[in-house]
């Protein structure tokens, strides 16, 4: 490939690789030359398969990040990998994610905590195991969390998952403070409505399908696809100076 945006020879940990975005955006960095270790709760056969084309190591981890118990363990095991293939842990996906849906009136303490648990808890405590790998060898890395729109708007029937992902936001932009200078680039993705397990409640409310769809001005749900150039981006040297950004790939949404 060659150019600002190859990955050749570096390897990406990828959180929830097994479908929807976190599978789209590993099989980009994936053909954009990285080795990939994928790391989630289910297995990870059909990602493993679209890599295999792209002759790139793959990796599966299999660990629950609904705690942070598997957090040392699960990068340990990634360094290993990616030393086995001659690398190192280069860039970090913090894809997996989950929403719960209800009113704010009747919401429950389980449906806030396993939000935040898994979108903000143990995102940043696998990112800071991850960090003290990048820093220890001096040569830095990428960082790149899976915000949302609800970084940036409220929503409805939502709560945890709109503080979580607006958590998030704030977080990418405070640990881009803390190590731009040591050279791990933090960023995020803000992605609109795109066609995943995590939207297909919406999809089967025809009244919402509609309401959405009518207000992207690209005209059509996001195809995870559609994704990946943004996390390549992202992850390549052609970001070097980028630092703390929430990237919205949005079909135009935000500009609304
Ligand atoms: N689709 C959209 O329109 C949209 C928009 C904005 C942001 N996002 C964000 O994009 C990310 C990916 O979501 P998606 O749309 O691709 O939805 P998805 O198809 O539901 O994928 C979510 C991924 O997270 C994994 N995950 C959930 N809980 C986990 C846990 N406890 N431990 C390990 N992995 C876990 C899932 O694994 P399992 O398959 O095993 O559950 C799955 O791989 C999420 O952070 C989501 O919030 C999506």
């Amino acid at each position: 490939m060659g150019g600002p945006f190859d990955l050749t020879g570096r390897t990406a940990i990828v959180t929830g690789a097994n479908t929807g975005l976190g599978q789209a955006i590993a099989v980009a960095l994936a053909k954009a030359g990285a080795g990939i270790v994928a790391v989630g709760r289910s297995r990870m056969d059909e990602t493993r398969e679209l890599i295999a084309p792209t002759g790139r190591p793959f990796h599966e981890i299999t660990a629950d990040l609904g705690s942070i118990a598997p957090i040392a363990g699960l990068v340990e095991e990634a360094q290993a990998a990616a030393a086995g293939d001659g690398s190192r842990l280069d860039i970090l996906v913090n894809n997996a994610g989950i929403i719960r849906r209800g009113d704010a009136i009747d919401f429950t303490e389980a449906d806030w905590d396993a939000v935040m648990d898994v979108n903000l808890k143990s995102t940043f405590f696998l990112t800071q195991a991850v960090a003290k790998r990048m820093l220890a060898d001096g040569r830095g890395g990428k960082v790149i969390n899976i915000a949302s729109l609800l970084s940036f708007q409220g929503g409805i029937r939502i709560p945890s998952y709109t503080a979580s992902k607006s958590g998030l936001a704030g977080l990418t932009r405070l640990l881009a403070c803390e190590w731009a200078a040591k050279g791990i680039n933090v960023n995020a993705i803000a992605p609109g409505y795109f066609v995943t397990n995590n939207t297909q409640a919406l999809r089967e409310d025809a009244e919402r399908n509609a309401a959405i769809l009518g207000r992207i001005p690209a005209g059509h749900w996001g195809k995870p696809e559609e994704l990946g150039g943004a996390a390549v981006f992202l992850a390549s040297d052609a970001a070097a100076y980028i630092h703390g950004v929430v990237l919205p790939v949005d079909g135009g949404w935000l500009a609304r």
